[in-house]
């Protein structure tokens, strides 16, 4: 892998070369609270990372502390080898692209996106020609003289996005962008955003509360929680291997029992041994992913899975059909866990009530320590 986004051990290390945008010990305060508390990120040129946390994690703050619209308590912003910290909005090279879509209402689509490049003086041709090809990007050129009143929900995203391109930025920054928009403007909007990123090769940071906007869009996740990281790394190593109970949660479904671990790769839980991918000692958390557990019969040969594999008996508490999916609830030992599985045409596997066990392989047990 060439390249890396690094958490960067000292908050004034400066040593990675690759990184486009750096953030060195950013903090913001207010009053007592620390909203954002000295986040250490690099983000390296032409990749899409995105910040994931649940509502008031400091998302929207870091992002705002980058495009220059909040002024940070603490730490530094260095896009290239520059600190930028100081430099004023305008002089910073990046294109913002909000929630709220924050169009002129009185301008037709090619003068909401022409407004940033006469703000910079751009001569009047080139600005014809620069408007054109940032509709043209995202599509909107047959409808450069309506007014954003007369545009869908995605049409106005798809102005404010041109307007945040046209200026060239070399960081394009966004947040939340898609969460005005319905499930399946959602995703085509997802595949436009990504592929525009990577055909201009822009460094860009995007804001999201959803896991499934980040994993499926961004090269990396930086997981965030109470204005702190949790961790950064590759979509799939952050849904593979959560390096916290938090992540595990916050980054897909997941179940949790607690267990208590013997040293010697098992532990004791819901009155069984289960084996872990672990040597921890003491009370661990366990969790599994949903989708990685299999339902069967409490008796008959279909429950012993074999060497590799664990199982927990339990009955069944409730099913829930969601549409592509089956959500079996079962109760074990007054835990409820919970297993997936493609739906058959609704066909439910037993009556609530039965008894039935719960398998899964043990690389799909996922162990955390815990605090007694
Ligand atoms: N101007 C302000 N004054 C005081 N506290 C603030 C201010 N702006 C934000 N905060 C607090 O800072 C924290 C982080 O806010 P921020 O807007 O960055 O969260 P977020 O992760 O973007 O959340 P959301 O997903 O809800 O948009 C929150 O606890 C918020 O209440
Ligand atoms: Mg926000």
């Amino acid at each position: 892998m060439m390249h890396q986004t690094i958490l960067s051990g000292t908050p004034t290390a400066l040593t990675s070369r690759d990184a486009h945008l750096r953030l060195d010990g950013l903090t913001k305060r207010y009053g007592d609270t620390e909203a954002v508390a000295a986040l250490n990120l690099d983000v390296p040129k032409g990749e899409l990372v995105a910040l994931l946390g649940p509502s008031g994690c400091g998302k929207t703050t870091t992002l705002r502390m980058i495009a220059g619209l909040i002024t940070p308590s603490g730490g530094r912003i260095v896009v290239g080898r520059s600190d930028i910290t100081q430099m004023p909005v305008y002089r910073r090279d990046m294109g913002l692209v909000f929630q709220s879509y924050a169009l002129f209402p009185h301008m037709t689509v090619a003068r909401n996106v022409a407004f940033g490049l006469e703000m910079r003086g751009v001569s009047k041709p080139e600005i014809e020609q620069r408007v054109r090809e940032a509709l043209a990007m995202v599509r909107l050129e047959p409808l450069a003289e309506r007014r954003p009143r007369e545009l869908s929900g995605g049409q106005q995203q798809r102005v404010a996005l041109a307007r945040a391109l046209v200026i060239r930025p070399s960081i394009l920054l966004l947040d939340e962008p898609l969460s005005n928009l319905d499930a399946k403007l959602r995703d085509e909007m997802r595949n436009e955003i990504r592929d525009i990123q990577q055909n201009l090769g822009i460094t860009a940071v995007f804001v999201t509360h959803d896991q499934v906007e980040a994993l499926s869009m961004c090269d990396k996740v930086v997981v965030m929680k109470g204005g702190k990281l949790e961790q950064v790394g590759t979509p799939v190593d952050v849904y593979e291997h959560p390096a916290t109970p938090f992540v595990a949660s916050f980054v897909g479904r997941t179940n949790r029992l607690e267990a208590m671990g013997k040293g010697d790769g098992t532990a004791i839980a819901g009155g069984a041994v289960l084996r872990i991918p672990s040597r921890a000692q003491g009370p661990v958390e366990i969790m599994m992913r949903p989708h990685r557990v299999r339902l069967t019969d409490s008796d008959g040969a279909s429950a012993s899975g074999g060497e590799g594999t664990n199982r927990l008996d339990g009955r069944l508490s409730r099913v829930t059909f969601v549409g592509d999916l089956l959500q079996y609830h079962v109760d074990v030992s007054g835990t409820e866990l919970v297993v997936e599985a493609a739906s058959d045409h609704g066909r439910v596997f037993r009556a609530v009530g039965a008894p039935v066990s719960l398998m899964w392989r043990v690389e799909d047990t996922m162990v955390f320590g815990r605090t007694a």
